[in-house]
């Protein structure tokens, strides 16, 4: 029985999530019925079949009334920005994609609930670990997921790349601290040249002008997937001028002594037993864009990593914020489709 999901916010993440479907196995799991986004229905045909980052689409778009049609599937679109303004009942789902980032708050959440929606899919973390129900990292935690769930939170695109690293580095050398900073590509709550856009005043410069310090809340991520290194992580990040791909350079302590090579022998072992498609290792001279469309949650840059002594470490890992992450929501929806009840 194909999974029925409606994506809330068409942006970039909404029509990775489409496009990554369109390319995935799992089109035939799952089928996207509804799509809600605030855009006319002819901006988002024309930005379904043209992307800059990702390419031309490969299937067929058109506008059929008020639906849009990928090949012969006609998914019903509104333009709501209240979760009560969509008859979601009547659509028959068996999950919304939550993708428009405007709701972190359970009592938010819960106006969709309220408004038919079955259950919710989150592309970004619950406020608190309490707003959501489960807040799931592929490959970390996803068994946890029993189907009764209402509000399900895929985390973030940077809690994805570093929880596995992190994971394996504490199991295999203890973590005593360490620190993240993220390079982030920009992002549509930035504007091109500065404006009177955010609220947070670094924010209300040009995105492509300046690497640009912003708020994260990635420490907090990982200690809801590793409580162990609660209050012994910390984070940092930096939007910098590229239109996609991130990365995250870590500096952490270990409690024992290891070296490069050992750090790299243990990841790469681990990639390939333990996070098949989630995790990779690369060795090659690479620049950001070859990451570009990557499926993987995080690829360790190995002939990056380095000791200062013989504990402290520092890792570089890459990833694509978008298509990775997009990846992760269609696996992670695809799951918990199968324990639903009465599947
Ligand atoms: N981009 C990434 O790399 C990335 C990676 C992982 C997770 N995420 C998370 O995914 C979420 C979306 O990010 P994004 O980059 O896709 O943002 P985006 O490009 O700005 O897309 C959000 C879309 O949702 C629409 N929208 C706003 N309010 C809405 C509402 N009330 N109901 C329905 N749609 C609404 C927006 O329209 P308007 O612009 O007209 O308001 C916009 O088209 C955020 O929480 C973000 O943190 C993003």
């Amino acid at each position: 029985m194909t999974l029925r999901i409606a994506i809330n916010g068409y942006g970039r993440i909404g029509r990775c999530l489409l496009r990554a479907l369109h390319e995935s196995p799992l089109r035939r799991e799952i089928s996207v019925v509804a799509i809600n986004e605030p855009a006319d229905l002819e901006s988002m045909a024309y930005l379904t079949r043209f992307d800059s980052t990702h390419g031309r689409f490969s299937g067929a778009v058109a506008i059929r009334g008020e639906r849009l049609c990928i090949d012969e599937e006609e998914i019903e679109v509104f333009h709501e920005r209240r979760p009560e303004g969509v008859d979601w009942r009547r659509l028959d789902l068996d999950l919304l994609v939550e993708a428009s980032g405007r709701y972190a708050h359970r009592h938010e959440l819960e106006a969709f609930l309220a408004a038919g929606c079955p259950r919710l899919l989150l592309s970004q973390p619950g406020h608190s670990a309490a707003d959501v129900d489960r807040t799931v990292v592929q490959g970390m935690n996803q068994d946890s997921l029993v189907g009764r769930e209402r509000l399900v939170s895929a985390a973030s695109c940077t809690t994805n790349a570093i929880v596995p690293v992190l994971a394996i580095l504490d199991r295999e050398f203890g973590i005593e601290h360490a620190l993240m900073t993220t390079l982030h590509s920009v992002m549509n709550d930035q504007p091109l040249i500065d404006g009177y856009h955010h609220d947070d005043l670094r924010r209300t410069r040009s995105a492509m002008q300046s690497m640009i310090p912003v708020a994260t809340g990635l420490a907090r991520g990982v200690a809801r997937l590793l409580p162990a290194l609660e209050d012994r992580v910390a984070a940092k990040a930096i939007r910098v001028p590229v239109s996609n791909v991130s990365a995250i350079d870590l500096v952490t302590t270990l409690s024992r002594r290891a070296s490069a090579i050992e750090i790299n022998a243990r990841l790469r072992g681990e990639a390939e037993a333990g996070y098949p498609g989630l995790l990779a290792c690369t060795d090659e001279p690479h620049a950001s864009i070859d990451f570009n469309h990557s499926l993987q949650s995080a690829i360790v840059d190995t002939g990056l990593t380095q000791m200062s002594g013989e504990r402290l470490a520092n890792l570089f890992i890459w990833f694509d914020n978008e298509w990775g992450f997009a990846n992760r929501m269609l696996e992670l929806a695809a799951f918990w489709g199968r324990r639903l009840p009465g599947r």
